[in-house]
Protein backbone atom coordinates (compact mmCIF):
# COMPACT_ATOMS: atom_id res chain seq x y z
CA UNK A 1 0.00 0.00 0.00
CA UNK A 2 2.09 2.95 1.42
CA UNK A 3 5.83 3.08 1.02
CA UNK A 4 8.55 4.75 3.14
CA UNK A 5 11.68 5.03 1.68
CA UNK A 6 14.72 6.74 3.36
CA UNK A 7 17.48 5.76 1.05
CA UNK A 8 17.87 9.54 0.49
CA UNK A 9 17.48 10.79 3.77
CA UNK A 10 20.97 11.16 4.69
CA UNK A 11 20.81 9.66 7.90
CA UNK A 12 23.61 9.29 9.78
CA UNK A 13 22.17 6.47 12.71
CA UNK A 14 20.37 3.33 11.67
CA UNK A 15 17.00 3.00 11.64
CA UNK A 16 17.02 -0.23 13.22
CA UNK A 17 19.09 0.84 16.47
CA UNK A 18 16.29 2.54 17.62
CA UNK A 19 13.79 -1.01 17.98
CA UNK A 20 13.78 -1.19 21.71
CA UNK A 21 12.35 2.30 22.23
CA UNK A 22 9.86 1.77 19.33
CA UNK A 23 8.38 -1.46 20.88
CA UNK A 24 8.13 0.06 24.42
CA UNK A 25 6.53 3.47 22.59
CA UNK A 26 4.45 0.59 20.18
CA UNK A 27 3.15 -0.67 23.64
CA UNK A 28 2.07 2.15 25.39
CA UNK A 29 -0.06 3.60 22.31
CA UNK A 30 -1.80 0.00 22.11
CA UNK A 31 -2.11 -0.06 25.99
CA UNK A 32 -3.55 3.75 26.07
CA UNK A 33 -1.08 4.33 28.99
CA UNK A 34 1.17 7.00 27.67
CA UNK A 35 0.53 10.79 28.18
CA UNK A 36 -2.84 12.03 26.70
CA UNK A 37 -3.89 8.13 26.65
CA UNK A 38 -7.49 8.96 26.68
CA UNK A 39 -7.35 10.45 23.46
CA UNK A 40 -6.15 7.29 21.89
CA UNK A 41 -9.48 6.38 20.22
CA UNK A 42 -8.46 6.34 16.70
CA UNK A 43 -6.25 3.36 18.02
CA UNK A 44 -8.97 1.20 17.59
CA UNK A 45 -11.62 3.14 15.62
CA UNK A 46 -11.65 0.35 12.79
CA UNK A 47 -13.61 -1.82 15.62
CA UNK A 48 -15.26 0.88 17.59
CA UNK A 49 -16.78 3.50 14.96
CA UNK A 50 -20.33 3.30 15.07
CA UNK A 51 -22.08 1.48 12.30
CA UNK A 52 -24.82 3.00 12.26
CA UNK A 53 -24.01 6.68 12.60
CA UNK A 54 -22.03 6.08 9.34
CA UNK A 55 -25.48 4.63 7.79
CA UNK A 56 -26.75 7.77 8.91
CA UNK A 57 -24.26 9.84 7.11
CA UNK A 58 -24.98 7.99 3.68
CA UNK A 59 -28.97 8.27 3.54
CA UNK A 60 -28.83 11.90 4.26
CA UNK A 61 -26.21 12.17 1.62
CA UNK A 62 -28.54 9.83 -0.34
CA UNK A 63 -31.77 12.09 0.18
CA UNK A 64 -29.61 15.09 -0.54
CA UNK A 65 -27.96 13.96 -3.54
CA UNK A 66 -28.54 16.26 -6.33
CA UNK A 67 -30.31 18.33 -4.73
CA UNK A 68 -28.13 20.98 -3.90
CA UNK A 69 -25.83 23.40 -5.36
CA UNK A 70 -23.41 24.42 -2.26
CA UNK A 71 -21.93 22.50 0.76
CA UNK A 72 -21.02 24.87 3.52
CA UNK A 73 -18.99 23.48 6.01
CA UNK A 74 -18.42 25.91 9.17
CA UNK A 75 -15.60 24.74 11.30
CA UNK A 76 -12.22 25.31 11.94
CA UNK A 77 -8.60 23.58 12.79
CA UNK A 78 -9.25 19.69 13.61
CA UNK A 79 -13.06 20.47 12.65
CA UNK A 80 -12.03 22.03 9.28
CA UNK A 81 -8.30 20.71 7.98
CA UNK A 82 -9.11 17.60 7.41
CA UNK A 83 -12.37 17.42 5.62
CA UNK A 84 -11.24 19.84 2.90
CA UNK A 85 -7.75 17.72 2.48
CA UNK A 86 -9.91 14.81 1.98
CA UNK A 87 -12.38 16.20 -0.34
CA UNK A 88 -9.89 18.04 -2.60
CA UNK A 89 -7.59 15.34 -2.87
CA UNK A 90 -10.24 12.72 -3.71
CA UNK A 91 -12.21 14.92 -6.13
CA UNK A 92 -9.30 17.03 -7.39
CA UNK A 93 -10.07 20.80 -7.11
CA UNK A 94 -12.08 21.30 -10.47
CA UNK A 95 -14.44 18.32 -10.09
CA UNK A 96 -16.72 17.96 -13.25
CA UNK A 97 -20.17 17.38 -11.90
CA UNK A 98 -21.31 17.38 -8.28
CA UNK A 99 -21.80 20.59 -5.75
CA UNK A 100 -19.83 22.44 -4.51
CA UNK A 101 -17.78 22.72 -1.28
CA UNK A 102 -17.00 25.70 0.39
CA UNK A 103 -15.51 26.20 3.77
CA UNK A 104 -16.51 29.19 6.82
CA UNK A 105 -16.41 29.29 10.60
CA UNK A 106 -11.92 29.37 10.05
CA UNK A 107 -11.30 32.52 9.88
CA UNK A 108 -12.26 36.56 11.40
CA UNK A 109 -12.20 38.29 7.82
CA UNK A 110 -15.11 40.45 7.44
CA UNK A 111 -13.99 40.52 4.09
CA UNK A 112 -14.41 36.54 3.69
CA UNK A 113 -17.60 36.40 5.96
CA UNK A 114 -19.07 39.07 3.14
CA UNK A 115 -18.10 36.89 0.29
CA UNK A 116 -19.27 33.54 1.57
CA UNK A 117 -22.75 35.25 1.97
CA UNK A 118 -22.54 36.76 -1.89
CA UNK A 119 -21.62 33.74 -3.11
CA UNK A 120 -24.77 31.49 -1.27
CA UNK A 121 -27.21 34.13 -2.77
CA UNK A 122 -29.56 32.18 -5.47
CA UNK A 123 -28.27 28.81 -4.63
CA UNK A 124 -29.44 25.68 -2.75
CA UNK A 125 -27.70 25.77 0.09
CA UNK A 126 -26.76 22.55 3.10
CA UNK A 127 -25.01 23.90 6.04
CA UNK A 128 -22.87 21.25 7.88
CA UNK A 129 -21.26 23.05 11.17
CA UNK A 130 -18.72 21.58 13.02
CA UNK A 131 -16.97 21.70 16.80
CA UNK A 132 -16.24 19.28 19.16
CA UNK A 133 -16.17 21.79 21.98
CA UNK A 134 -19.40 24.21 20.74
CA UNK A 135 -17.87 27.48 21.90
CA UNK A 136 -14.66 27.82 18.96
CA UNK A 137 -15.07 31.75 18.47
CA UNK A 138 -14.62 31.68 14.76
CA UNK A 139 -16.88 29.08 14.26
CA UNK A 140 -19.84 30.20 16.80
CA UNK A 141 -19.64 33.78 15.18
CA UNK A 142 -20.21 32.73 11.21
CA UNK A 143 -22.43 29.86 12.05
CA UNK A 144 -24.85 33.22 14.18
CA UNK A 145 -24.12 34.71 10.52
CA UNK A 146 -24.88 31.43 8.57
CA UNK A 147 -27.50 30.63 10.45
CA UNK A 148 -29.30 33.77 9.71
CA UNK A 149 -28.88 33.47 6.19
CA UNK A 150 -30.26 29.82 6.13
CA UNK A 151 -33.43 31.01 8.09
CA UNK A 152 -33.96 34.11 6.02
CA UNK A 153 -33.89 32.08 2.93
CA UNK A 154 -35.67 29.15 3.77
CA UNK A 155 -37.76 29.73 6.98
CA UNK A 156 -36.70 28.53 10.09
CA UNK A 157 -38.08 24.73 9.10
CA UNK A 158 -36.67 23.91 6.21
CA UNK A 159 -33.25 25.75 7.24
CA UNK A 160 -33.55 23.29 10.49
CA UNK A 161 -33.66 20.50 7.89
CA UNK A 162 -30.38 21.90 5.21
CA UNK A 163 -28.37 22.51 8.75
CA UNK A 164 -26.46 19.56 10.27
CA UNK A 165 -24.21 19.76 13.81
CA UNK A 166 -21.00 17.87 14.25
CA UNK A 167 -20.27 17.68 18.34
CA UNK A 168 -20.11 16.24 21.64
CA UNK A 169 -22.85 13.64 22.14
CA UNK A 170 -24.09 15.25 25.02
CA UNK A 171 -22.15 18.81 26.08
CA UNK A 172 -21.72 22.05 24.77
CA UNK A 173 -23.47 24.82 23.36
CA UNK A 174 -23.72 23.45 19.80
CA UNK A 175 -25.43 20.45 21.05
CA UNK A 176 -27.98 22.33 23.38
CA UNK A 177 -28.80 24.48 20.00
CA UNK A 178 -28.80 21.88 17.46
CA UNK A 179 -31.22 19.73 20.20
CA UNK A 180 -33.69 22.90 20.71
CA UNK A 181 -34.42 24.05 17.01
CA UNK A 182 -33.78 20.17 15.48
CA UNK A 183 -30.50 19.64 13.90
CA UNK A 184 -29.70 16.58 12.32
CA UNK A 185 -26.29 16.00 14.69
CA UNK A 186 -23.51 13.99 14.49
CA UNK A 187 -21.18 12.83 17.31
CA UNK A 188 -17.29 13.73 17.66
CA UNK A 189 -15.76 10.97 20.19
CA UNK A 190 -14.79 12.36 23.39
CA UNK A 191 -12.08 9.95 23.11
CA UNK A 192 -10.48 11.62 19.16
CA UNK A 193 -8.97 14.73 19.28
CA UNK A 194 -9.89 17.14 16.68
CA UNK A 195 -6.65 16.63 14.25
CA UNK A 196 -7.06 12.92 14.79
CA UNK A 197 -10.51 13.18 13.97
CA UNK A 198 -10.90 13.12 9.98
CA UNK A 199 -12.22 9.82 10.18
CA UNK A 200 -15.32 10.52 12.39
CA UNK A 201 -18.38 12.55 11.00
CA UNK A 202 -16.10 15.49 11.35
CA UNK A 203 -14.37 14.32 7.71
CA UNK A 204 -16.74 11.22 6.66
CA UNK A 205 -19.99 13.88 6.93
CA UNK A 206 -18.81 16.69 4.53
CA UNK A 207 -17.39 13.72 2.41
CA UNK A 208 -20.59 11.77 2.27
CA UNK A 209 -22.00 14.70 0.83
CA UNK A 210 -19.73 15.39 -2.03
CA UNK A 211 -20.00 12.35 -3.18
CA UNK A 212 -17.71 10.14 -1.46
CA UNK A 213 -18.57 6.45 0.18
CA UNK A 214 -17.25 6.83 3.87
CA UNK A 215 -17.27 3.25 4.15
CA UNK A 216 -14.07 3.20 1.29
CA UNK A 217 -12.28 5.31 3.96
CA UNK A 218 -12.58 3.01 6.69
CA UNK A 219 -11.67 0.19 5.00
CA UNK A 220 -8.46 1.80 3.62
CA UNK A 221 -8.14 3.21 7.90
CA UNK A 222 -8.77 -0.19 8.66
CA UNK A 223 -6.47 -1.85 6.90
CA UNK A 224 -3.93 0.49 7.49
CA UNK A 225 -4.51 -0.45 11.23
CA UNK A 226 -4.28 -4.12 10.66
CA UNK A 227 -0.63 -3.51 8.92
CA UNK A 228 0.56 -1.14 10.48
CA UNK A 229 -0.05 -2.91 14.32
CA UNK A 230 3.52 -4.49 14.31
CA UNK A 231 6.35 -2.94 16.64
CA UNK A 232 8.92 -4.29 14.08
CA UNK A 233 10.80 -1.53 12.80
CA UNK A 234 11.79 -3.81 9.64
CA UNK A 235 7.75 -3.94 8.91
CA UNK A 236 6.28 -0.60 10.07
CA UNK A 237 7.21 2.17 7.53
CA UNK A 238 4.95 4.72 9.38
CA UNK A 239 7.23 4.00 12.32
CA UNK A 240 10.47 4.29 10.17
CA UNK A 241 9.32 7.07 9.06
CA UNK A 242 8.72 8.75 12.84
CA UNK A 243 12.46 7.15 13.71
CA UNK A 244 13.88 9.09 10.57
CA UNK A 245 12.45 12.52 11.94
CA UNK A 246 14.00 11.86 15.24
CA UNK A 247 17.50 10.96 13.81
CA UNK A 248 17.06 14.38 11.09
CA UNK A 249 16.46 16.29 14.13
CA UNK A 250 19.28 15.20 15.83
CA UNK A 251 21.72 15.53 13.06
CA UNK A 252 20.52 19.51 13.53
CA UNK A 253 17.36 19.65 10.80
CA UNK A 254 14.64 22.02 12.62
CA UNK A 255 12.34 21.79 9.99
CA UNK A 256 10.73 19.84 7.51
CA UNK A 257 9.19 20.47 4.52
CA UNK A 258 6.19 17.92 3.07
CA UNK A 259 6.27 18.20 -0.27
CA UNK A 260 4.08 16.70 -3.30
CA UNK A 261 3.63 17.25 -6.73
CA UNK A 262 0.04 17.47 -7.06
CA UNK A 263 -2.01 20.55 -6.48
CA UNK A 264 -4.95 18.96 -5.12
CA UNK A 265 -2.74 17.77 -2.46
CA UNK A 266 -1.94 21.37 -0.98
CA UNK A 267 -5.02 20.98 1.75
CA UNK A 268 -3.51 17.28 2.63
CA UNK A 269 -0.43 19.33 3.42
CA UNK A 270 -2.26 21.67 5.59
CA UNK A 271 -3.76 18.94 7.54
CA UNK A 272 -0.16 17.43 7.71
CA UNK A 273 1.15 20.37 9.22
CA UNK A 274 -1.75 20.68 12.11
CA UNK A 275 -0.87 17.11 12.89
CA UNK A 276 2.74 17.45 13.28
CA UNK A 277 2.74 20.94 13.99
CA UNK A 278 0.13 21.09 17.42
CA UNK A 279 0.55 17.18 18.38
CA UNK A 280 4.59 18.26 18.45
CA UNK A 281 5.23 21.62 19.07
CA UNK A 282 5.34 22.16 22.60
CA UNK A 283 8.04 22.09 25.86
CA UNK A 284 10.63 24.23 23.68
CA UNK A 285 10.89 21.35 21.65
CA UNK A 286 9.53 19.90 17.90
CA UNK A 287 10.76 19.99 14.30
CA UNK A 288 8.42 22.70 12.03
CA UNK A 289 6.28 21.25 9.73
CA UNK A 290 6.51 23.55 6.32
CA UNK A 291 4.90 22.69 3.20
CA UNK A 292 4.78 23.54 -1.02
CA UNK A 293 3.67 22.28 -3.97
CA UNK A 294 6.18 21.16 -6.83
CA UNK A 295 7.45 22.07 -9.39
CA UNK A 296 4.99 25.64 -8.46
CA UNK A 297 7.50 25.90 -5.64
CA UNK A 298 10.76 25.07 -7.46
CA UNK A 299 10.46 28.48 -8.58
CA UNK A 300 9.54 30.32 -5.10
CA UNK A 301 11.11 28.22 -2.17
CA UNK A 302 13.01 25.67 -4.69
CA UNK A 303 16.23 28.66 -3.95
CA UNK A 304 16.20 28.17 -0.25
CA UNK A 305 15.89 24.40 -0.41
CA UNK A 306 19.11 24.04 -3.00
CA UNK A 307 21.49 26.53 -1.60
CA UNK A 308 20.19 28.03 1.66
CA UNK A 309 20.68 27.64 5.03
CA UNK A 310 20.79 23.96 5.28
CA UNK A 311 18.21 23.54 8.11
CA UNK A 312 15.77 21.67 6.61
CA UNK A 313 14.72 17.93 5.10
CA UNK A 314 11.85 17.50 2.61
CA UNK A 315 9.52 14.66 3.11
CA UNK A 316 8.16 14.39 -0.63
CA UNK A 317 4.34 12.46 -1.05
CA UNK A 318 4.29 10.50 -4.80
CA UNK A 319 1.26 9.30 -6.19
CA UNK A 320 2.10 5.83 -8.42
CA UNK A 321 -0.89 6.23 -10.09
CA UNK A 322 -2.30 9.44 -10.77
CA UNK A 323 -5.64 10.12 -11.37
CA UNK A 324 -6.14 11.83 -15.21
CA UNK A 325 -3.67 12.46 -17.39
CA UNK A 326 -3.07 14.64 -20.85
CA UNK A 327 -0.86 13.92 -23.79
CA UNK A 328 1.43 17.05 -25.02
CA UNK A 329 0.10 17.82 -28.39
CA UNK A 330 2.42 17.44 -31.38
CA UNK A 331 3.01 20.89 -33.09
CA UNK A 332 3.45 21.39 -36.67
CA UNK A 333 5.32 24.52 -36.37
CA UNK A 334 7.02 23.64 -33.31
CA UNK A 335 7.34 27.91 -32.90
CA UNK A 336 7.36 27.19 -28.70
CA UNK A 337 10.21 24.42 -28.97
CA UNK A 338 8.22 21.78 -27.00
CA UNK A 339 8.10 19.06 -29.58
CA UNK A 340 10.81 17.28 -27.71
CA UNK A 341 7.90 16.58 -25.79
CA UNK A 342 5.40 15.72 -28.04
CA UNK A 343 3.23 12.45 -27.17
CA UNK A 344 4.49 12.11 -23.77
CA UNK A 345 2.32 11.99 -21.14
CA UNK A 346 2.45 14.99 -18.87
CA UNK A 347 2.52 12.33 -15.48
CA UNK A 348 5.94 11.46 -17.62
CA UNK A 349 7.02 15.14 -17.74
CA UNK A 350 5.65 15.46 -13.39
CA UNK A 351 7.93 12.34 -12.62
CA UNK A 352 11.08 13.71 -14.39
CA UNK A 353 10.59 16.90 -12.60
CA UNK A 354 10.80 15.23 -9.13
CA UNK A 355 13.31 12.45 -9.86
CA UNK A 356 15.58 15.47 -11.06
CA UNK A 357 14.70 17.52 -8.37
CA UNK A 358 15.40 14.48 -5.79
CA UNK A 359 18.85 14.53 -7.34
CA UNK A 360 19.66 18.40 -7.43
CA UNK A 361 18.18 18.77 -3.66
CA UNK A 362 20.09 15.59 -2.46
CA UNK A 363 22.93 15.27 -4.54
CA UNK A 364 24.04 18.99 -4.79
CA UNK A 365 22.40 20.42 -2.21
CA UNK A 366 22.87 18.21 0.36
CA UNK A 367 19.19 18.39 1.58
CA UNK A 368 18.11 15.36 3.17
CA UNK A 369 14.46 13.57 1.30
CA UNK A 370 12.16 11.25 3.00
CA UNK A 371 10.38 9.23 0.09
CA UNK A 372 6.89 8.34 0.83
CA UNK A 373 4.09 6.65 -1.77
CA UNK A 374 0.65 6.16 -1.90
CA UNK A 375 -0.79 4.04 -4.93
CA UNK A 376 -3.54 6.30 -5.99
CA UNK A 377 -6.04 9.44 -4.45
CA UNK A 378 -8.67 7.33 -3.95
CA UNK A 379 -11.09 7.48 -0.63
CA UNK A 380 -9.45 3.94 0.65
CA UNK A 381 -6.05 6.01 -0.19
CA UNK A 382 -7.40 8.82 2.14
CA UNK A 383 -8.39 6.06 4.99
CA UNK A 384 -5.26 4.55 4.87
CA UNK A 385 -2.80 7.29 5.07
CA UNK A 386 -4.45 8.82 7.53
CA UNK A 387 -3.95 6.02 10.21
CA UNK A 388 -0.66 5.95 8.58
CA UNK A 389 0.35 9.31 10.13
CA UNK A 390 -1.73 9.18 13.16
CA UNK A 391 0.83 6.41 14.30
CA UNK A 392 3.58 7.88 12.95
CA UNK A 393 2.63 11.52 14.80
CA UNK A 394 1.97 9.05 18.27
CA UNK A 395 5.45 7.97 17.68
CA UNK A 396 7.54 10.37 16.70
CA UNK A 397 6.18 12.92 19.86
CA UNK A 398 6.68 10.18 22.53
CA UNK A 399 9.87 9.41 21.11
CA UNK A 400 10.33 13.37 21.98
CA UNK A 401 8.75 13.05 25.42
CA UNK A 402 6.01 14.93 24.02
CA UNK A 403 2.40 14.22 24.75
CA UNK A 404 0.59 14.22 21.22
CA UNK A 405 -2.88 14.55 22.37
CA UNK A 406 -3.09 18.10 23.79
CA UNK A 407 -2.64 21.49 22.40
CA UNK A 408 -2.35 23.62 25.72
CA UNK A 409 -0.88 26.67 23.57
CA UNK A 410 -3.33 27.40 21.64
CA UNK A 411 -5.18 29.08 24.84
CA UNK A 412 -2.90 31.73 25.13
CA UNK A 413 -4.05 34.00 22.24
CA UNK A 414 -7.61 33.15 22.84
CA UNK A 415 -6.99 34.49 26.62
CA UNK A 416 -5.76 37.37 25.04
CA UNK A 417 -8.89 37.98 22.45
CA UNK A 418 -10.99 37.75 25.07
CA UNK A 419 -9.83 40.14 27.44
CA UNK A 420 -9.84 42.30 24.09
CA UNK A 421 -13.36 41.64 23.15
CA UNK A 422 -14.56 41.98 26.48
CA UNK A 423 -15.68 38.59 26.71
CA UNK A 424 -17.80 38.02 30.04
CA UNK A 425 -16.99 35.62 32.62
CA UNK A 426 -18.48 32.48 33.30
O1 LIG B 1 -6.84 19.79 16.99
C1 LIG B 1 -7.57 20.44 17.71
O2 LIG B 1 -8.01 19.97 18.76
C2 LIG B 1 -8.00 21.85 17.34
O3 LIG B 1 -7.45 22.23 16.13
C3 LIG B 1 -9.52 21.93 17.25
O4 LIG B 1 -9.99 21.00 16.31
C4 LIG B 1 -9.99 23.35 16.87
O5 LIG B 1 -9.53 24.27 17.81
C5 LIG B 1 -11.52 23.40 16.78
O6 LIG B 1 -12.09 23.02 17.99
P1 LIG B 1 -13.63 22.68 18.10
O7 LIG B 1 -13.91 21.48 17.30
O8 LIG B 1 -13.86 22.46 19.56
O9 LIG B 1 -14.40 23.88 17.59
Amino acid sequence: MMKFDAAHGLLKEEIGTYQEQVSRIHRMIHEKTGPGGDFLGWVDWAETVDREEVSRMKALAEQWKGKFDVLVVCGIGGSYLGARAAIEMIRGLYPEDGPEVIFAGNTFSSTYMAQVLKHLEGKSVLLNVISKSGTTTETALAFRMLRQFMEDTYGAEEAGKRIFATTDKARGTLKALADEVGYATFVIPDDIGGRYSVITSVGLLPMALMGIDPDEVLRGYTDASRDLNTDDLAANDAYRYAVSRRILEKQGYDAEMFVSYEPQLGMLAEWWKQLLGESEGKDGKGILPDSAVFSTDLHSLGQFVQEGRKMLFETILTVDKVPQDVIVPEDAENRDGMNYLAGKPMSWVNRMAFEGTLEAHEKTGGVPNLLISVPDLSAYSFGYLSHWFFIATAMTCYMLDINPFNQPGVEVYKKNMFRLLGKPEK
